[in-house]
């Protein structure tokens, strides 16, 4: 028998993603384009003939990252000159040409509205660095599918940029304005997947409950997407505080596949640094939020976003962010030292708290939000819950990880018969800060 071995002779991309659920999607997205071109996938830089980073630029530091992985990543391109180098994403929009200035190496530089043209950039870069940074306010890249990574959840970004001007944040520069994907395009996405295996779906925006496509709203969003068959789980990450509306709350309420998660970005406790975030809600305002969710929707876990030291922020401002945390009980909290960002409307007003300071803060909203989480986690012990089975726990040893309804993590010993897709009852045996030590009923 004749066997003839083929070389593959497509040029291979080797992508790498930094920030947000978003980015990592994009990230899925640019493979889907690429592939369609016929470019393979190279699992290491040393691999590839093309390196993408796919990049974010919503705090200095994830910036001084990937300028220290492009200087490492030019080394090879020292040896291999024919290597193409490229930056996409937030930073790439944020930097613009500026970028090729500082890092003479790059090849291709291009913002999150571009990367259909990734294709016809790579055919052109090495004669010229190739630029492309125009925001394009219809582009929701609806049509394409990104790449599915296999596992039982995956990620649907039903909405794109941000109209809210928070004044510390560089995403609407970046994104670019507010844009939803039609409703068919999501549905077909969300169909795709289930075929696929995927049982649990989580929509994505910067501002996801602003979703509007005609007369269709998020709520009417979700409740289609919850109708599809195969999917058991339906999950949408950010919302925004001023965007909840009595139909989203009664959505969740209603329909038994929206979990009882949300994570509701609130950033200060303060009613003066609100203010001067622009953020449009007061705390009280938030808290009635918080009321009224917890009101309809029984055993509803909340997570939010907390920025210490922005501009202005006192110590009694500090305090009330404290005493929030400490009223609302949140399940979990990302915290973050807060960073000038350039074209932002607080950039002009600099910075009023040392950097000594905010890490002072910080350690002390992580400390408070870790003794919040166990203890909520602790007052779960004895109750049962349904877990979707996501795969072999991180410490392995046997164990399987899910998520609860409530989208925390559940790690329990393996049975016979169980795979990745089934949904088990588990009870609560221990508890940490950031997870459920449970055994299957
Ligand atoms: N500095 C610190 N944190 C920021 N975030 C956004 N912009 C900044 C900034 N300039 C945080 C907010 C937001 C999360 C995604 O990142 O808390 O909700
Ligand atoms: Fe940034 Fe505010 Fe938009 Fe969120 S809502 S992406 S914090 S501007």
């Amino acid at each position: 028998m004749e066997t003839t071995i083929e070389t593959d002779e497509r040029p291979r991309v080797y992508l790498e993603t930094y920030g947000c659920q978003m980015n990592i999607t994009d990230s899925q997205l640019v493979a889907a384009v690429l592939s369609r071109a016929g470019f393979a996938s190279a699992a290491r830089p040393e691999d590839a003939d093309v390196i993408l980073l796919n990049t974010c630029a919503i705090r200095e530091h994830a910036e001084e990252r990937v300028l220290g992985r492009l200087s490492d990543l030019a080394r090879l391109k020292h040896r291999r000159p024919e290597l193409r180098l490229g930056l996409l994403g937030c930073m790439a929009q944020h930097n613009r040409a500026a970028l090729v200035e500082k890092a003479p190496y790059l090849d291709l530089v291009a913002g999150p509205d571009a990367y259909r043209r990734l294709p016809e950039m790579l055919g052109r870069a090495g004669f010229d660095a190739q630029v492309d940074v125009r925001l394009d306010r219809a582009e929701t890249y609806g049509d394409i599918s990104p790449a599915h990574d296999g596992g039982v959840r995956a990620y649907v970004t039903v909405m794109r940029g941000c109209d809210k001007f928070c004044a510390f944040c560089v995403v609407p520069y970046v994104r670019g304005r507010e844009r939803s994907v039609a409703p068919e395009d999501v549905l077909r996405e969300v169909r795709e997947l289930a075929a696929r295996g995927v049982r649990e779906v989580v929509l994505l925006g910067q501002t996801v409950n602003a979703y509007r496509f005609g007369d269709v709203d998020f709520a009417a969003l979700l409740r289609r997407v919850a109708a599809v068959e195969g999917i058991e789980r339906v999950r949408f990450t950010s919302p925004h505080p001023s965007d909840v509306s009595d139909a989203m709350i009664e959505a969740m309420a209603t329909e038994p596949r929206i979990q009882p998660y949300l994570h509701l970005p609130v950033q200060s406790g303060s009613n003066r640094v609100l203010a001067a975030m622009e953020r449009g809600y007061t705390v009280e305002r938030y808290l009635e939020l918080v009321a009224r969710l917890r009101r309809a929707i029984p055993g509803l876990a909340l997570s939010t976003d907390i920025i210490v030291g922005f501009h202005g922020e006192a110590e009694r401002d500090f305090e009330e962010t404290l005493a929030l945390m400490r009223a609302v009980g949140y399940d979990q909290a990302f915290t973050f030292k807060y960073s000038l960002r350039e074209h932002t409307r607080a950039f002009k007003l600099g910075d009023t708290v040392s950097e000594e300071e905010k890490s002072r803060r910080l350690a002390e909203v992580i400390a408070l939000q870790e003794s919040i989480s166990l203890e909520r986690n602790r007052a779960l012990l004895g109750e049962r819950f349904a877990v979707l089975i996501e795969g072999p726990a991180r410490r392995g040893n046997g164990m399987l990880a899910g998520k609860t309804p409530q989208f925390k993590t559940a790690i329990f010993a393996s049975a016979r018969g169980l795979a990745p897709g089934d949904t088990v009852t588990v009870r609560v045996d221990d508890a940490t800060a950031h997870s459920l030590a449970c055994s299957l009923v």
